[in-house]
Parts: structure tokens; C-alpha cells; sequence
């Protein structure tokens, strides 16, 4: 079966809508830890349930990824560039698995509830730890700094591929149609003029 020029129209829905979700929570994530005012508990409440959100709609993106056959790499990409791109796009996945189960986790081993509104509240998937907090909260901290620098490695390789290489790798995840191909034109002073037509010798000459 030949390899699809872009994404599964909702494989790029998901893409983009988790990208905003994502970036939102690392932004609340690092606003929630860095104060103790009233707005810590106003961040936590959403972070809980943009989280879970993350949690289901990651899952649902991993289907929708096995189901749907991606484009390939452009051929003429070096081999240690196709290598990085595809180990990046493993670890956004691992990542954006991990960092919910972490956070729902950390508070299970922590002891503290886990809701989702003011009635929903998920069951604990561990047993009440302090040590396990200690290491899981730590996890979800330097997971969260990795995420960061995988995501700006992430759009760094974008932009290369739109704005350098003007490859199908963009719009393969955007509009879905190739790129535009480059026409080179040729200055219309270098176009040689047509040869003169060589009449031939008329009858009634002379
Ligand atoms: C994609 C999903 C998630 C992302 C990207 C994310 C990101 C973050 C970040 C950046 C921080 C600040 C880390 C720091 O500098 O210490 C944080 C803290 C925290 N997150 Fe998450 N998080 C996610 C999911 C969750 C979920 C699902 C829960 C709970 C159900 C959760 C609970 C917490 C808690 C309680 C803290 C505060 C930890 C502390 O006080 O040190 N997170 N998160």
C-alpha cells in the first residue's frame, strides 16, 4: 500500500487541538507551582481535568495513528534527520501519556483526591505512599522540563521544514495539500528568439 501525502484529517485535528492543550497545561502547570495565593487552587482545578482530557484524547490519537497510515519522510532526507524526527515523535507520545498517569498518580500516592468537579472524583490508582509522592512529584517536574524542550524541538523542526527545505512535511500536518512547487523562471532577455523561418526559393523569382 503506497504511503498517504498527508495526515488523516483527524489525526490533524488531534494534533492541533492537543498542542494547544498541552502547551495550556504546561503554562498552568508552571503558574500553578509558582504561587500560594488564592490562584493556586483556581489553577489546580483546572489542571486535574485538562489533564484527563489529555489523558483520553492521547489515546484516542494513538488509534487513530495505527489506524490511519502516515506520509512518509521525504526519501532525499538524511538518514540521521529521519532517525530524530521519528524518535521526537515516540517521545511527545510517551510524554503526553506519561504526564497525566504521573500527575493522577502523584496525588493517589499523596492521598489527596482527584476531582474532576466538584462531585466526580477518580479512584486512586496507587496506594498511599510518601515516598512515592516524593519521587512521582519530582517526575512530573522534570518530565515537564523535557516536554518543554521536546516541543520547541518539535516546532524548530517544523518551521525548518516549511520555511528551508519547503518540503510536504507541513502541510502534510496543516491544509493537507503538498507544498507548492517552485517554478524557476528563466529572465525573459535569456529566452533565445525563434529561428527565422527559411523560405524557400519562390518560382517567379527574378
Ligand atoms: C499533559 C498533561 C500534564 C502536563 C503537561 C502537566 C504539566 C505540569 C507542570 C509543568 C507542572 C509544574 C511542575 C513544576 O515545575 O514543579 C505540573 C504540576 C502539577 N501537576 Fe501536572 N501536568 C499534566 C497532567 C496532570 C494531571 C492529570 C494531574 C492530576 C490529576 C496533575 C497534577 C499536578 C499537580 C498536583 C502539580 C503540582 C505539583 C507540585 O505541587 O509540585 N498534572 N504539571
Amino acid at each position: 500500500m503506497t504511503a498517504p501525502r498527508a495526515f488523516h484529517p483527524l489525526a490533524r485535528l488531534l494534533h492541533w487541538t492537543m498542542a494547544v492543550l498541552v502547551l495550556t497545561m504546561l503554562f498552568i502547570g508552571v503558574g500553578m507551582v509558582s504561587t500560594v495565593s488564592s490562584k493556586h487552587q483556581w489553577l489546580l482545578a483546572i489542571h486535574k481535568p485538562l489533564g484527563i482530557t489529555i489523558l483520553l484524547l492521547v489515546v484516542l490519537r494513538i488509534m487513530v495513528r495505527l489506524r490511519f497510515q502516515p506520509p512518509a519522510l521525504p526519501a532525499d532526507m538524511p538518514a540521521l534527520m529521519k532517525f530524530a524526527a521519528h524518535a521526537s515523535h515516540w517521545l511527545l507520545y510517551a510524554l503526553m501519556l506519561a504526564m497525566p498517569l504521573i500527575g493522577w498518580a502523584m496525588l493517589s500516592a499523596g492521598g489527596y483526591p482527584v476531582m474532576l468537579s466538584s462531585s466526580w472524583r477518580l479512584p486512586a490508582i496507587l496506594p498511599a505512599s510518601p515516598v512515592l509522592f516524593a519521587w512521582l512529584r519530582e517526575a512530573h517536574q522534570y518530565l515537564a522540563y523535557l516536554f518543554f524542550l521536546t516541543i520547541l524541538g518539535h516546532m524548530g523542526a517544523a518551521l525548518y521544514h516549511a520555511l528551508i527545505r519547503r518540503d510536504d512535511v507541513y502541510p502534510s500536518m496543516t491544509t493537507g495539500f503538498p507544498a507548492p512547487v517552485e517554478i524557476a523562471e528563466k529572465p525573459l532577455e535569456h529566452i533565445e528568439p525563434p529561428a527565422p523561418e527559411v523560405l524557400p526559393p519562390s518560382d517567379n523569382a527574378g
